[in-house]
């Protein structure tokens, strides 16, 4: 099993929908044998809360379920995932720091560096204090990772 975690801050907004969008990608492609996928929160203020209503409602809208509830990554969490795929540099920083190995450190990767559209360094911006736009645009970028994601896991274990 290939195990990914999408990590955010709050766990309620962008790695939610990461998560919601990937997951549904990969049940399409018949890999739910394959490829599973959690999301976490630096941050554990939203621990065991639903994901933010608005996140949920434009997700269902394309069609994606977001059903999980918050939860907050722990540097022992490292030994569960392959991949740790951060939505910003601040959390991806929170994400080296917590790192117990070298070879966990190595699985923290920049979530759109998997979208061929981005610019290096890019960030998912956070939509938290924002209106629908924002959520639009955290949907359009997952969407675009996630066909890089995707790819990117079809060669690299030959899927
Ligand atoms: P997220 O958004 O990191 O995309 O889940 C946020 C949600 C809540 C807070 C910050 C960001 N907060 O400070 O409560």
């Amino acid at each position: 099993m290939i195990r990914v975690c999408f990590v955010c801050l709050g766990n309620i907004c962008r790695s939610p929908t990461a998560e919601g969008v990937f997951r549904k990608r990969v049940a399409e492609a018949k890999l739910e044998g394959r490829i599973a996928t959690e999301s976490a929160g630096t941050g554990g203020w939203h621990v065991g809360e639903a994901a933010d209503p608005r996140s949920r409602r434009h997700a269902k809208r394309r069609g994606y379920v977001l059903d999980r509830e918050a939860q907050q990554f722990r540097a022992h969490d490292f030994r569960r995932f392959d991949l740790v795929l951060a939505v910003d540099r601040s959390n991806h920083d929170k994400l080296l720091g917590l790192a117990p190995t070298p070879a966990d450190k190595a699985k923290v990767r920049m979530l759109l560096s998997f979208d061929a559209a981005s610019p290096e360094g890019a960030e998912v911006p956070d939509p938290y204090y924002g209106g629908d736009a924002g959520f639009e645009e955290v949907l359009d970028l997952c969407e675009r990772a996630a066909t890089g994601l995707l790819a990117h896991l079809r060669r690299e274990h030959g899927l």
